[in-house]
């Protein structure tokens, strides 16, 4: 850590590993309703639950967007943060948005738009919040002493992310037009912007991680840009097959989804090529290890499963079944949550000047975690399978279904649960850091580079 204003990102990465094992706990209470057990149905319904499991998911990883743009941009652009109280203000304002908005969803407070679902006066608020940070970045990145390719991609896919946040915002009457604008947001995110804050963060971790000049590793990162958009934003189109929007959508959104893996393969092999190349030389291992396991597994998650459902004569039989929530699943964690790990991992030893990298806990929190996960993904293939060939192929009645595919929620708890001793492990492992301090100023990676005889 090279200036004192970067110390911010601690709290932002503290606060998404609280939310974080929040979600989890809402995750579990949708877990066992779904065996049966829906103890606590009168306070916490279902559809609370998700809500609040999926928006803490997605609070917790703008959190640590947000830190891990606090954290790199001063380094890449060689100053403090422009306006670090600033930061504060909009971290604690961030903070208190988002428990109210949690807090309403369970007096049926909402607008009832998956993912979308936050009071409207609060929605104010987030554009306020988003505004102050952007401002905050902005400003530092245009008094920088340096511009580089890294910190322009991260700052573009954040500004892109909070201009894409308006559309979602628009009121109309039409249920068909409120979810062609929906998706502007939802998809135009995680497959459009967050790819770029995703490959900016990659990037950074690479060129730090690996050794490998800054010239190469961003050379490939103009590239998956390109893809991402030439892709993605037709993309789109698999969201508007069947919904009432033209039939044109059906060809256009077919033919540019199915090229959106292509982006996701090109940073699994571009990771892994400049791993190879660097010969990994930081002592920090677990955070290469994080880094490639992004890269790799939102190839799979993202990539592979989102083209498994992506073609409209797929769609047509597995739209909002249980195969969607396994994609969802294993994309969100390949992409974007590891990658928040991954800078978490890189980042905390810095920050603290406890190096606690390369300890036998923090590689079982990432085993523990990922072979979790690809179970629950494991489970819920399975069950949305035959959800699909019951309720939507043999016309089986819905509830009948759902208690035909109960059992497979018994896997999926049981894979729930080692991951979340894997992810308890890494939680463990980021209190044992202890707090950001002034120690730790100068602790910066050429030294480490040296450190190991590079
Ligand atoms: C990291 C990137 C991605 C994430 C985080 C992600 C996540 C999700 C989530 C959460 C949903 C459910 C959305 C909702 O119903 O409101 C969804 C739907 C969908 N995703 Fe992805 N996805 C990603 C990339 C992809 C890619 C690359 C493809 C195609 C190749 C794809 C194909 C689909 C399709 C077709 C649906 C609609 C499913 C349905 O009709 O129910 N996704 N995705
Ligand atoms: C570890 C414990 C977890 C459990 C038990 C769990 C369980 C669930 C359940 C039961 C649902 C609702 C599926 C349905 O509609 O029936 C759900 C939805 C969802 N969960 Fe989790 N989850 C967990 C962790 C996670 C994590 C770590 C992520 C992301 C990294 C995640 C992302 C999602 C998403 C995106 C949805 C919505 C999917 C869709 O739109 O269809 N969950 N989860
Ligand atoms: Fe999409």
């Amino acid at each position: 850590m090279k200036y004192q204003s970067q110390k911010i990102a601690y709290w932002f990465f503290a606060a998404a590993m609280v939310l974080f094992s929040l979600q989890i706990v809402y995750g579990f209470i949708m877990g066992f309703a779904r065996i049966g057990y829906d103890v606590l149905h009168d306070w916490i319904p279902f559809n609370t639950a998700r809500a609040v499991h999926t928006n803490l998911l997605v609070v917790w990883l703008l959190c640590g967007f947000m830190g891990a743009a606090y954290y790199i941009i001063p380094e890449e652009v060689e100053r403090d943060l422009e306006w670090p109280k600033l930061a504060w203000l909009q971290y604690f304002s961030l903070l208190i948005d988002g428990v109210i908005a949690v807090g309403c969803y369970h007096f049926n407070i909402w607008e009832g738009r998956k993912f979308l679902e936050i009071p409207r006066p609060l929605d104010y608020l987030v554009v306020v919040n988003v505004l102050m940070f952007i401002a905050n970045i902005g400003v530092t990145m245009w008094k920088g002493k340096r511009s580089t390719t890294t910190s322009m991609v991260l700052f573009m896919g954040l500004l892109f992310a909070a201009l894409l946040y308006l559309p979602g915002m628009v009121q109309v009457r039409n249920q068909t037009v409120d979810s062609f604008y929906r998706w502007w947001v939802v998809h135009l995110w995680v497959e459009g912007v967050w790819e770029l804050i995703m490959g900016g963060m990659l990037c950074y971790l690479l060129i730090k991680l690996t050794g490998v000049d800054r010239e190469v590793v961003e050379k490939w990162l103009y590239l998956i840009v390109g893809l991402t958009f030439l892709s993605g934003i037709l993309g789109t189109g698999h969201h508007y097959y069947y919904i009432g929007t033209p039939r044109y959508w059906l060809i256009v959104g077919g033919v540019f989804s199915a090229l959106e893996p292509l982006a996701f393969l090109g940073m699994a092999i571009y990771a892994l090529a400049m791993a190879k190349r660097g010969e990994r030389k930081h002592p920090n291992r677990i955070a290469l290890t994080w880094s490639l396991g992004c890269a790799v597994m939102s190839f799979v998650g993202a990539g592979f499963l989102g083209m498994a459902h992506t073609l409209p004569q797929v769609n047509m039989y597995t739209h909002g079944t249980l195969v969607t929530a396994m994609h969802g699943h294993l994309a969100f964690w390949g992409a974007y949550a590891m990658i928040v790990l991954a800078m978490i991992a890189y980042a905390l030893p810095l920050m603290t000047g406890r190096k606690l990298w390369d300890t036998p806990l923090a590689s079982w929190a990432f085993w523990t975690s990922n072979i979790g996960m690809l179970g629950m993904t494991g489970a819920l293939a399975v069950a949305g399978i035959t959800q699909v060939n019951l309720e939507r192929r043999m016309g089986l009645d819905f509830m009948l279904v759902q208690k035909e595919i109960q059992v497979h929620f018994i896997g999926m708890l049981l894979a729930a649960a080692l991951f979340t001793v894997g992810i308890g492990m890494f939680i463990v492992m980021f209190f044992r850091h202890g707090l950001p301090n002034d120690e730790a100023l100068g602790t910066d990676v050429a030294g480490d580079l040296v450190a190991v005889g590079k």
